[in-house]
């Protein structure tokens, strides 16, 4: 399978790039995967009567909702209709949720034993649990990924941390022996949109366990799950201005990490605005974590359980549409058993279903913004340019909403774009090496340190591989796995500090 022509082919401008394999006549591509499954599933919609939404969502400051000057509108990316209005923050705004949080960090929550405040957290997790439903529903039309995971992953692992750090509350001095912690103040907490729930969870469970307070700000396209928390919150009794919920864009992000009163700023999303955040707090004395971008390797030796791998793989980078920061984008295979890979990865394609987040049997969802779909288009596009060579999954697209066929490029070089940036879209790279130091070599040849896979029969092989890997999270035979128990957390331009684990208390004492 080849593109022909001059490999300069367009995309499509709606995504449903016409690079597809479907042995269509266009002379680009013939496929010879004549593999398609003879029987579909029926659809199986997830009923979303039950959920409730407001239209218009205040900012929750100090335990109250308070109107804002502005309000914008979220989407749903699956259909690109209005789910809801959201406040949008301005400076004066995030200074009366940092003043609300002051207050309640001075006079209640620094003050209160460290048993009590884990029942608040015991609390907020046990609510979450019983609205498990309702929350996924909620994130997948808020963002466009697929029911069956915001179900399996992100709400469970989400009141899974609030359970973790909620234990943690009145058992710091075991987490630090020998040294004596105490809370700092205010944390300021800036949010992506891949995981909306699960990001806020990892922020304020261990934020609240130390005895902190807490502003955090939601990202633009995925505000709601984070209002719904809100009225967990509200629904827990915490003490008003424990929690600020507060929605906006990249200034309102900016306006918390700029406030005198934040005293630790915890930052999620791209290496660029980290790096801003890290100018803008240097020398200020506020203890900051990063958690940023990655290209991690999937390493695939030749004696790998294949079929196991190839599953490694396809949950790798196609697992919430590839908005994954330790998404396994760029394959390393060994050169022996490439051509087996490959074509196992395309005869898996032909089964991976894309469309309708809410429909229960859909692997891939919506791209969760179109913003987000034209840096892949434009990567893609690179990739192809730079001579690589494209497969695409030839699944049908759903006619509205942001989508975009699986995707993967072989042939690449370590000096491709698609190589070296983040696609954070369903695109893989593959590559290739012949010994296991090479692996090692391509693998870190990256700006990147955030996560790997190591796939191979032999333990031995296993950790002196991970050994010399320069990454934060190694997973081995597995790929993409989340406890709160884990630390996580990158090397380079994928950050510092880690969240989980009781490493991640780390990062809200002094
Ligand atoms: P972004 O880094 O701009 O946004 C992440 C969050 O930071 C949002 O809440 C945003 O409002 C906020 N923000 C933006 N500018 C800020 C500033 N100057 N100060 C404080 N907060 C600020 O990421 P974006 O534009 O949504 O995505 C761009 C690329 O970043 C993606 O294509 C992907 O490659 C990467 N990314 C990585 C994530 C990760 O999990 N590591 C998550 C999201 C994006
Ligand atoms: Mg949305």
């Amino acid at each position: 399978m080849k593109i022909l022509t001059d490999g300069k082919k367009k995309l499509n401008t709606n995504g449903k790039s016409d690079i597809n394999t479907g042995g269509r006549s266009n002379g680009l591509i013939k496929n010879s995967d004549k593999a398609k499954p003879k029987w579909e599933y029926s659809k199986s919609i997830e009923d979303k009567k039950h959920i409730k939404l407001k239209d218009k969502y205040d900012l929750f400051i100090g335990g109250k909702w308070v109107k804002s000057k502005k309000y914008f509108n979220t989407i749903n990316p699956a259909t690109e209709e209005v789910l809801a209005q959201v406040a949008y923050a301005s400076d004066s705004d995030v200074d009366k949720a940092v003043r609300s949080a002051e207050k309640a960090y001075d006079k209640v929550w620094s003050k209160m034993a460290p048993k009590e405040r884990g029942k608040y957290i015991f609390r907020i997790a046990r609510i979450i649990q019983e609205k498990a439903r309702e929350f996924a529903v909620i994130e997948t039309m808020d963002g466009g990924k697929s029911i069956k995971e915001s179900k399996t992953v992100d709400v469970p692992l989400a009141l899974a941390h609030f359970f973790y750090y909620a234990g943690w509350a009145d058992k710091l001095k075991y987490a630090f022996p020998g040294r004596k912690v105490s809370s700092i103040g205010v944390a300021g907490q800036i949010i992506p949109w891949n995981f909306p729930l699960l990001m806020a969870a990892w922020k304020i469970a261990p934020a609240l366990a130390c005895g902190n307070t807490v502003v955090i700000k939601s990202a633009e396209t995925t505000p709601l799950t984070l209002y719904k928390l809100a009225e967990v919150i509200e629904e827990a009794g915490l003490p008003e201005g424990v929690v600020n919920i507060i929605s906006g864009d990249g200034k309102t992000g900016a306006a918390i990490v700029g406030h005198p009163k934040t005293k630790k700023i915890a930052f999620t999303g791209s290496t660029e605005v980290g790096k801003i955040i890290m100018r803008q707090t240097a020398g200020t004395g506020k203890k900051l974590t990063l958690e940023l971008g990655g290209k991690a390797a999937n390493i695939i030796f030749e004696d790998a359980p294949i079929d196991a791998a190839i599953e490694g793989i396809i949950n790798g980078i196609y697992f919430n549409q590839g908005h994954v920061c330790c998404a396994g984008s760029r394959l390393l295979v060994q050169e022996s058993v490439k051509e087996i890979v490959i074509k196992k990865l395309k005869h898996r394609l032909t089964s991976l279903r894309v469309g309708d987040p809410l429909d229960k049997n859909t692997d891939v969802g919506a791209i969760n913004s179109l913003m987000q779909l034209e840096k892949i288009k434009e990567l893609v596009q690179a990739g192809i340019n730079e001579g690589a060579e494209i497969y695409q999954s030839k699944c049908d697209l759903p006619e509205r909403g942001y989508f975009f066929r699986p995707t993967f490029f072989s042939e690449v070089a370590q000096s491709h774009r698609i190589a070296n940036e983040e696609i954070f879209g369903p695109v893989l790279s593959i590559l290739t090496f012949r010994t296991p130091s090479e692996a090692v070599e391509k693998a870190n040849n990256t700006f990147y340190g955030l996560s790997a896979g190591v796939w191979t029969d032999k333990g031995s092989k296993i950790f002196k591989t991970l050994s010399k890997l320069r990454a934060g999270v190694v997973w081995s035979n597995t790929y993409n796995k989340f406890n709160p128990a884990s630390p996580f957390g990158g090397y380079k331009e994928s950050g510092f500090g880690r969240e989980g684990g009781r490493q991640g208390l780390d990062a809200y004492v002094v």
